[in-house]
């Protein structure tokens, strides 16, 4: 794994450049993060004018710290940032997080150009700058001013964009997404997708890798590196800028070269990664993905309450090229014992109104332990016959004995949302509606046909 990584991610010490005395600043919220987010390792806040901020012993410059620095978190005005960065190379660090803004996205290409040619003569690897720093759940270090208490998970998140990036952080908190890593690349003068993916690509913590992008700078190396990861683990891309108008902000945003879409597309699908139309997308994708269930084929089995969402869902499938294929005889005469009469035993499967936690418990087990289904939409449509809480209780231990895929869908009040929660809080993909649900399992079955290419 590459080393300078290794410094940004499993840090033995962390110094924060320009830790502020003054809460609201950004320097004193990072310190704040990291320090009650639990990072175990040694924290050196550097200030000239400081002895103590939080509790925590203050130097007044990098070359006063008593031990070595393994990354730098540097957090002062742009054109102040070069000089730190031959201080720390004399110390022998490996990595800087440069949060400064005021270097290339502003036009000043001399002063970013300086910060690299330091940066490489000193041995350090650069992340941005002008981003919102770095977070790694495994070894609690939360090195951002983004929010503090992130759920540890599966994802790592690598965003271009700034206050997107932070945006999302909270949002994840809310709907109880697991992340293993957030990156902000910034102006990518240094690190970028490609060096990131290769690091992520070797990291047992990570299982999906989604990237926010607005361009690359070194197309093939990206995709070199694209194509390797997805061998392994998949890669999600939210890749903005699509329209003219939408290109020409982006390259204004970051000074990144945005490129003709189409290319971007074309490339992403040879290389294996898939590309979400939106965020609301590449989070129930990334969701999905970070359950580690991974379906043989493409023929599914939709178990439900409820004709018409099982309708829905029949014709969600076909777009998204999932098989709702005619179950055996051998399967439909299990499915019938746990319908009426009057239910469905062909796909979709229709439990009728009437159905249980028992019924759903009877129709999923069925269909996880037969060879023929390689994955399993659940939907649910709440009812004053069935527990929206014994319903999720159920998909859950179905989803815990099996290994083949389930996506669940809920609708319905408040009990659901609480149901929903308690599937989300236990890691089993479950979405407020059927083409979400549906559009998840279709992204599960398109990495392992691409990775099989
Ligand atoms: N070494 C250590 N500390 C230094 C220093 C140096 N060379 N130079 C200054 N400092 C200290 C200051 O004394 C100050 O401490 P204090 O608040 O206790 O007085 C602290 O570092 C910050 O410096 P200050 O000059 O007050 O800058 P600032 O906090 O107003 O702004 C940035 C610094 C980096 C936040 C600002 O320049 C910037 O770039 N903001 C945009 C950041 C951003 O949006 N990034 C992208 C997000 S996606």
């Amino acid at each position: 794994m590459n080393d300078a990584l290794n410094s940004v991610f499993r840090p033995k010490s962390v110094a924060i450049v320009g830790a502020s005395r003054f809460p609201g600043k950004i320097g004193y919220e990072i310190l704040r993060n990291l320090k009650e987010y639990g990072y175990k390792g040694k924290i050196y806040p550097v200030n000239p004018a400081a002895d103590k901020i939080l509790g925590i012993k203050c130097y007044h410059n990098v070359l006063e710290v008593p031990g070595s620095i393994d990354l730098a978190i540097i957090s002062i005005p742009a054109k102040f940032v070069p000089p730190v960065i031959d201080q720390l190379a004399e110390k022998g660090t490996k990595a800087a997080v440069v949060i400064s803004s005021g270097f290339s996205e502003v036009g000043n290409r001399e002063l970013e150009e300086d910060l690299i040619r330091r940066a490489r003569r000193g041995g350090i690897r650069i992340i941005g700058p002008n981003v919102f720093g770095v977070l790694y759940s495994p070894t609690r270090l939360n090195a951002t001013f983004g929010p503090r208490d992130v759920r540890p998970g599966k994802i790592a998140f690598i965003t271009q964009s700034g206050a997107l990036g932070i945006a999302l952080m909270g949002w994840t908190v809310t709907e109880k997404i697991g992340l293993s890593a957030v990156v902000s690349v910034g102006n990518k003068a240094d690190v970028d997708d490609a060096d990131l993916l290769s690091w992520f690509r070797e990291d047992e913590n990570t299982k999906v890798v989604l990237i926010y992008m607005e361009g690359v700078v070194d197309g093939r190396r990206f995709l070199k590196e694209a194509r390797l990861t997805t061998k392994v683990k998949p890669i999600i891309v939210l890749k903005a800028g699509r329209s003219k108008k939408g290109m020409a902000a982006a390259s204004s945003h970051t000074g990144s070269m945005a490129g003709a879409d189409v290319v971007y597309s074309a490339s992403f699908k040879q290389a294996g990664v898939l590309r979400a139309e939106n965020l609301e997308q590449a989070f129930d994708w990334a969701i999905a993905f970070s359950a580690e269930r991974f379906p043989k084929g493409n023929k599914v089995v939709i178990i439900t309450n409820g004709g018409g969402v099982g309708v829905m869902a029949t014709d969600s499938c076909e777009a998204a090229g999932l098989e709702v294929f005619d179950p055996p005889e051998d399967l439909k005469r299990e499915f019938k014992k746990y319908m009426p009469e009057f239910g469905s035993a062909k796909n979709p499967i229709d439990l009728t109104g009437m159905a249980t936690h028992e019924e759903f418990r009877g129709a999923m087990r069925s269909a996880i332990k037969h060879k023929a289904v390689d994955c399993i939409i659940a939907l649910y449509c709440e009812t004053a016959v069935s527990d929206p809480i014994k319903i999720a209780e159920v998909i859950k231990e179905v989803f815990d004995l099996s290994n083949k895929p389930i996506t669940a869908t809920m609708i319905g009040g408040e009990r659901v949302n609480e149901a929903m929660a308690f599937l989300k809080e236990n890691g089993v993909p479950v979405y407020p509606d059927t083409e979400r649900a549906v559009s998840a399992m279709a992204a599960l079955v398109r990495w392992m046909e691409r990775r099989s290419l």
